[in-house]
This record gives C-alpha cells, sequence and structure tokens, in this order.
C-alpha cells in the first residue's frame, strides 16, 4: 500500500480504533516558538485536513494531538515536556487518541532518544525536514502499532520538498508568513538552530514570487518573509524585495530575522525606498560588548552594530532586537556595554532571555558560567533601561495619526492592529472593520508595549 496516497485508508483506520464511524477524527495542533514554526503548522494541519480529518474544538475534543516544538531555551522544552505529562492521562481514559510531536526539539538526537525511552505513549515523533511524511508516519503507526521516530532528512531533503506550498492552509485572511530559506550556516555559540534547522538552504526565487502572488490573489494584504538569516538569502535579499514590491495586492512587506553583519546599504535603501516595505527592522544585537560578541561567535563589533543601527535609523527606520542576558563570561562591565548600547539606539521594542544552555552547542562547554542571581539582577536591570525608553518612544506618538492595519476585528471589543514601524495600536471605530484594513488612528494614549486611539473621522 502506498502509504501517501491512500488517505481514505487512514482515516477509516482511525475511525475504526474510535468506534464512531459516523463522524471524521478530529485534529489539534499546537504551536510553540517562532514564525518559522507557525507556518510549518500552517503546513501539518493541511496535510490532516487533506487526510479527512478535522479541526476538533478543543485539545480535549480531539482524536489526533500535534504538538509543533521548538528548543531555542530550555523553558520552550519543559513546557512541551508538561504539556505532553498530561497528555498521559488523557490517553489512558482515550486510547484511540494518537499523540504527534515534530519541529525543532525532536530534531536533537537525545530528545528523540528521550522520547522512546519515557515517552512510549506518543506515537509519532518526527523532525524540521520531513513534515511532508505525516501521512506516512500516521500510517506507519497503525499499521505497526507501536511508536514511529524518524528524524531524518535534515541534510538530504531538497528546499522545494521543505517549502512545499501545494498543501498548506492559512492561520489568518489578511496575512501570510513566506519562507523565503530555512535553516542557518552562523553557528552562533549558544544556539541550537543550527543543529535543527540544518544548513542554510534558499529557495528559488520564481517559487517565492509565485506564492506571494497567489496570497495576494487570495486577499492576503501583508506578507512576512521568513528565514533564520533572511539577509543571507543567496538570490539577493534586495532583488527579491524590489521584485514582492512590485506585486499588486500585496501592501505591507515584513521580513525577519535579520544578521547585522550581512545587512547591506544596498538593503537599507530597499527598506527604506519601496514603499511597501514596513519602516521597521528586527536587528538582534545579543550583547554590546565586543569581547561577548566574539565569544558568541556573532562576527560583528558593538561599533559595527551601531554604525549599522544608526544608519537605518536616519533612515527613519524602527529598529527592535534580541538581547541575551548571562551569557558565560559575561563580566559586570561586558553587560554596561549592553546597557550603553541599548541606551544610545532607543530600541523600540526588545525581547530579553536569560542564557540558557543547550547542549551540543559550543557554548553549552564553557566553565565560566554566571550564576543565576547576578544574571538575573541584569536582566531586571536590562529591563528597567530599555522598557522606559519604548514607553517614552510611544509617548512621541500621541497627537500623530498613524497608519493601522487591523489585526484583530471581534465584535463589540477595541480593535487591534499594526502601524507601518509595527507599533501595536489599540482603538475603536465608529464603522466596522475587518482585518488587513488600513485605517488612519488618532493616538490619545501610550504604555509601554502598545499606543490607543480612535480612528480619525474622514
Ligand atoms: N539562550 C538564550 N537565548 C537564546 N536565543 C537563542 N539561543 C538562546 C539561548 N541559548 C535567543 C536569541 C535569538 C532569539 C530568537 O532567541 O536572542 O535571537
Ligand atoms: Fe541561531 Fe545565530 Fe543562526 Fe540566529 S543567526 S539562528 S542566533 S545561529
Amino acid at each position: 500500500m502506498n502509504p501517501s496516497t491512500n488517505y481514505q485508508y487512514l482515516i477509516t483506520a482511525h475511525n475504526d480504533n474510535l468506534a464512531a464511524t459516523t463522524r471524521r477524527p478530529g485534529f489539534f495542533v499546537r504551536t510553540y516558538g517562532c514564525q518559522m514554526n507557525s507556518r510549518d503548522s500552517e503546513k501539518l494541519t493541511a496535510l490532516l485536513l487533506n487526510l479527512g480529518y478535522e479541526p476538533a474544538a478543543s485539545q480535549e475534543a480531539a482524536d489526533f494531538i500535534l504538538y509543533n516544538t521548538c528548543c531555542v531555551r530550555e523553558s520552550a522544552e519543559d513546557k512541551v515536556f508538561g504539556h505532553l505529562g498530561r497528555l498521559k492521562r488523557v490517553k489512558k481514559d482515550r486510547p484511540h487518541l494518537m499523540i504527534a510531536v515534530s519541529g525543532c526539539m525532536t530534531q536533537q538526537e537525545e530528545t528523540a532518544k528521550k522520547f522512546q525511552e519515557k515517552y512510549p505513549y506518543v506515537d509519532i515523533v518526527f523532525g524540521t525536514s520531513n513534515r511532508h511524511k505525516l501521512p506516512e508516519f500516521i500510517w506507519r503507526t497503525m499499521e505497526m502499532g507501536k511508536q514511529v521516530v524518524d528524524i531524518s532528512g535534515i541534510d538530504d531533503t531538497d528546499i522545494t520538498e521543505i517549502t512545499d506550498v501545494s498543501v498548506t492552509t492559512r492561520e489568518f485572511s489578511h496575512k501570510a508568513g513566506v519562507n523565503i530559506m530555512v535553516g542557518c550556516n552562523n553557528f552562533c555559540a549558544y544556539c541550537i538552530v543550527p543543529y535543527v534547522r540544518g544548513r542554510e538552504k534558499s529557495r528559488p526565487m520564481a517559487d517565492i514570487l509565485k506564492e506571494i502572488e497567489a496570497f495576494a490573489a487570495d486577499g492576503v494584504k501583508e506578507i512576512m518573509l521568513l528565514g533564520q538569516n533572511v539577509n543571507s538569502y543567496t538570490g539577493g535579499f534586495p532583488e527579491l524585495l524590489h521584485r514582492a514590491n512590485n506585486i499588486d495586492g500585496i501592501e505591507r512587506i515584513r521580513f525577519m530575522t535579520s544578521h547585522p553583519k550581512d545587512f547591506s546599504d544596498a538593503l537599507i535603501a530597499a527598506v527604506r525606498d519601496l514603499p511597501k516595505l514596513c519602516k521597521s527592522v528586527h536587528l538582534p544585537l545579543q550583547s554590546g560588548s565586543t569581547k561577548v560578541l566574539q565569544d558568541m561567535n556573532r562576527q560583528y563589533t558593538q561599533t559595527e552594530y551601531l554604525t549599522l543601527a544608526e544608519k537605518l535609523i536616519s533612515a527613519g527606520i524602527a529598529l527592535s532586537t534580541d538581547i541575551i542576558v548571562g551569557y558565560p563570561g559575561e563580566t559586570d562591565a561586558d553587560f554596561e556595554e549592553t546597557l550603553t548600547v541599548a541606551r544610545k539606539i532607543r530600541f523600540s521594542g526588545a525581547f530579553t532571555f536569560l542564557y540558557s544552555k543547550r547542549s551540543g552547542t559550543p557554548a553549552a562547554n564553557r566553565t565560566d558560567t554566571i550564576d543565576s542571581k547576578t544574571a538575573s539582577e541584569r536582566f531586571d536591570r536590562l529591563i528597567a533601561e530599555v522598557y522606559p525608553i519604548m514607553l517614552e518612544i510611544n509617548q512621541a506618538k500621541i497627537g500623530q495619526t498613524l497608519e493601522v492595519m487591523v489585526e484583530d476585528a471581534k465584535p463589540d471589543t477595541t480593535y487591534k492592529g499594526r502601524a507601518d514601524d509595527h507599533t501595536l495600536v489599540h482603538f475603536t471605530a465608529s464603522d466596522a472593520l475587518h482585518p488587513g484594513d488600513i485605517v488612519p488612528v488618532n493616538i490619545t494614549e501610550a504604555k509601554t508595549f502598545y499606543v490607543s486611539g480612535k480612528t480619525k473621522e474622514i
């Protein structure tokens, strides 16, 4: 039997197990982590729909539960194991329940082994590069009645297969993520991503543009170009932005994530000049100390980062960032440098993280670790530095009119949307609005993470 084509067979089989042949089995997908994972989950959802599964009303009502996981920090993994622990009892009461775990966390060999040894009630464990084989994995576990663990394909699966969009769904009607490349070659010393997503592979530009055109034809207004390091897209990232900017129907283009070492002047000019390119860039700093940056293998110095950031800001582009606190060997003086850079640049958004040891990375071998008390004191001091600046940046928007794209349009509630520069805006409106509408909003109030206002009467 060919597992990938005999979809009906699977559904019949799951229904037999259900002993309730009158309904289709329901599925529930939970996504952890970044936008890449969210995009992968949309494709996994489509595979399940194609097989004949239907969305369950809740996790409790589901016959098939899939967790698409992240492992960038230990806390992300702990969360998944916590949720899986709870499913053990559920499965005792409902033995036909099928549980699958996919994504970055499973792609670590140690973790895959842990599933075999300690989580035998998880039926399917698969990775980041063999997602398209989910129907086969379901078939295998049903046929053999035992756990399937398969994390193969990380180095030998073709990019067109990994980013295939022939089977996909979309979480939002007005915005969509588009993979332009997968994997990472940078090997920052703290980071597990290159080990679980493999080497960089760029997608052919024609495929990317075709996907964006199809989205535009389907009413999508905003696209987010996705990759671990979009600037090293081999087809030429500024060129891709120019071509995407020409696609009718698309009104806003964002991208993430950028690596400072690859952010060229041509790219700055493209973001500044192309009308659909949003004037905001996420530019992870990680540390303000050149010594720590070197230890992290980030390949830029504090001065180089400052020069780049200043160019972007003077081109009218808002900056957000990621910062890691408590990296092994980080001295008080190193940490002060991070505060200095944050003060100089004035980020409009900052994700701050405590360093988390990831086994298999070079940083995991270091013995000069920072004790947790010092690390959390530094973390608190960093927040005390960056949050008031974010509030001041938002306060400066009071009295302005921002062009806001509606994101959340639930009846009888305040609308939520994003300005071009990614400012989160809560607002009221006299007319009914829909996701994707762009409206002018007068800003009257500011908080650290958002501003509020009312649509401008025209
Ligand atoms: N510990 C803490 N933060 C990390 N990040 C990546 N790896 C680690 C780690 N081991 C952060 C970086 C990255 C963001 C997505 O997650 O800041 O930019
Ligand atoms: Fe990780 Fe560095 Fe690659 Fe980003 S650029 S995914 S932090 S290794």
